[in-house]
């Protein structure tokens, strides 16, 4: 047997040292890791949250998500999820909320792991409008990612679904490449601060896995205020 030569021993040394760093830098760009990444959802309490004060909704708006960012460990459990987080968009939402729209079919939305934070601002708990999602589905990954109406398998059939309230006080953070729906009422209204992260290097070398929507989104508040965030 032809014994290695000193190159070919350098070679295999460069290859695994190659391979080595590329499989780290893979890990990196899909971290996926943190409380959130268990079942891709994450409900909490905040206390002294300020009230929101509809005469002057952007300062408002800013003071609360400012508040949440400060006394919270959100941004802590984001920069473990996603690679590279941003801040994407805050907005105020209002209902009324149309049932048997598209929203109140099962989804992902459209765009791979992008998290939402929810703060709720109604002071009373409406059982008739929350969000439902199925649990750990948000290490899906789809053939489509534009194709984003869809029926659950028989597996997700039989995860417990869980529905998500909110009222003032309470914060939930979800990645929406989770299967979720949204059931909403005629009559009664909702209202909350959305707030949405995304990877900063998306459409460079993520494509379509880890994501935000390219469009211009409306009523995005970043667009009139600062929010002040650092992960
Ligand atoms: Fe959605």
């Amino acid at each position: 047997m032809r014994k290695p030569n000193k190159s070919s021993r350098k070679d295999y040394f460069l290859s695994g040292i190659i391979k080595y760093f590329i499989i780290k830098i893979f890990n990196s760009l899909d971290p996926l890791k943190g409380p959130l990444a268990e079942k891709g959802y994450l409900k909490s309490k905040i206390k002294n949250v300020p009230s929101f004060n509809s005469d002057n909704e952007i300062i408002s708006t800013k003071e609360i998500v400012e508040y949440v960012f400060q006394n919270t460990k959100v941004l802590n459990h984001i920069k473990k999820y996603i690679f590279q987080p941003r801040l994407d968009l805050v907005r105020i939402i209002q209902s009324p909320l149309v049932k048997e729209n598209d929203q109140t079919l099962w989804h992902h939305d459209s765009c791979g792991h992008r998290i939402k934070l929810y703060i709720g601002l109604d002071s009373y708990l409406k059982k008739d409008i929350y969000t439902e999602l199925v649990p750990c589905t948000n290490r899906n990954s789809y053939f489509d990612y534009n194709f984003t109406r869809i029926i659950l398998t028989s597996e997700e059939k039989n995860i417990p679904t869980k529905k998500i309230l909110l009222q003032k006080g309470d914060i939930f953070l979800f990645d929406t490449n989770m299967i979720h729906r949204g059931n909403y009422s005629n009559d009664v209204s909702r209202k909350l601060i959305e707030v949405e992260f995304s990877s900063a290097i998306r459409g460079f070398i993520l494509p379509g896995k880890i994501g935000r929507k390219k469009n211009k989104r409306e009523n995005n508040l970043l667009d009139l205020v600062e929010i002040k965030y650092c992960f």
